[in-house]
């Protein structure tokens, strides 16, 4: 598009957003925010609202379909404040011409650092270390209370080997491991830089010590972490989720962590979110469960949000915007 416009284009956000980020574009843009930040918008106001709007700054939550496509009179973009876009019919998105953008790049250190931070925490059992205290239970010291598994020099098997996959290698080096990843496609520059190594889905899940889940949820990627999966896993194997719930058979994780098929999973993210402290997985002493955080240093959500903006007015008034998908 480009230039000026006679008219502002209306931009609906789906969560508040304070003002200080909207300023600098309230010039060019027509805002209308839900009002809540820690609740989503009800889906009938957001069929509602996107009526009259030119454009959309979307949450994961959002569920971003056909029939909202249909109460559309206008919509030209929707930007989500997120890198993963499985929240949006991307084809028919892009069959009506109404174009998709994600926050790739801002958010990949951020990620790898809660990566590890569940990865560490898991293999050392913090929470449970943490929980004892709070509960009033440390006695006394023993020379095997708490005892959990190394992580210094052991093999990571990182699925997924995009950018917050490689940010995450890039920690392992750090603690000396030995890094395989599998990939649709080998990384030759990874490999050397980074000294993985290409392995088999098979192989990885076989001899990895910690098996690390980055996969983008899409038809090939659902259900991949399932009971077979887990059977072939080490009994000492932690198995790390930071993609999709939806990728792991989350009733086959519950029996492989509870009868001790494997050791202990760390997760950021489940097939239904959010969960409660009654879910199955929650019953566990050997799961580390987290609501979802992966990105969430206020840095980087500020970055994300700032990278949604800059979407938006690249669209509109730019040469396009900066991140669209596909
Ligand atoms: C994303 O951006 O897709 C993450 O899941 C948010 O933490």
């Amino acid at each position: 598009m480009g230039g000026k416009l006679v008219n502002k284009p209306k931009i609906f956000i789906t969560r508040h957003i304070p003002k200080k980020y909207l300023i600098p574009y309230k010039d060019d843009f027509e805002f209308s925010q839900w009002e809540k930040e820690d609740v989503p918008v009800p889906r009938e106001t957001l069929l509602a609202e996107i009526r009259e709007v030119d454009g959309i700054l979307s949450m994961l939550s959002d569920r971003m379909d056909e029939e909202l496509l249909n109460h559309a009179k206008q919509l030209k973009i929707i930007s989500n404040l997120a890198v993963g876009f499985d929240n949006i019919d991307v084809d028919t998105m892009q069959e009506r011409n109404v174009v998709v953008t994600n926050t790739p790049d801002v958010l990949t250190e951020t990620t790898a650092d809660l990566t590890f931070t569940l990865l560490l925490a898991t293999a050392r059992r913090v929470i449970e270390a943490n929980d004892l205290i709070r509960d009033n239970e440390w006695k006394h010291w023993s020379p095997f209370l708490l005892a959990g598994a190394d992580v210094y020099g052991q093999t990571i098997g990182i699925v997924g080997m995009g950018r917050i996959g490689q940010a995450v290698a890039r920690r392992a080096m750090g603690f000396n491991m030995n890094i395989l990843y599998h990939n649709r496609s080998r990384d030759l520059a990874v490999e050397k830089t980074i000294g993985a190594t290409y392995s088999s889905f098979d192989n990885l899940i076989k001899t990895a010590d910690y098996i690390v889940s980055l996969v983008p949820l899409t038809a090939e990627t659902e259900g991949l972490f399932d009971k077979s999966v887990f059977e072939k896993m080490k009994n000492s194997a932690i198995f790390i989720n930071v993609s999709r719930g939806q990728v792991v058979d989350e009733d086959a994780l519950y029996k492989a962590l509870k009868s001790k098929t494997i050791q202990a999973a760390g997760l950021d993210v489940f097939q239904k979110e959010p969960i409660s402290n009654d879910h199955p997985l929650m019953q566990l002493s050997n799961a580390v469960c987290l609501p979802h955080i992966g990105s969430a240093s206020v840095r980087t959500r500020e970055k994300m949000i700032e990278l949604c903006l800059k979407n938006l007015h690249g669209y509109f008034y730019g040469e396009g915007p900066i991140t669209p998908v596909k």
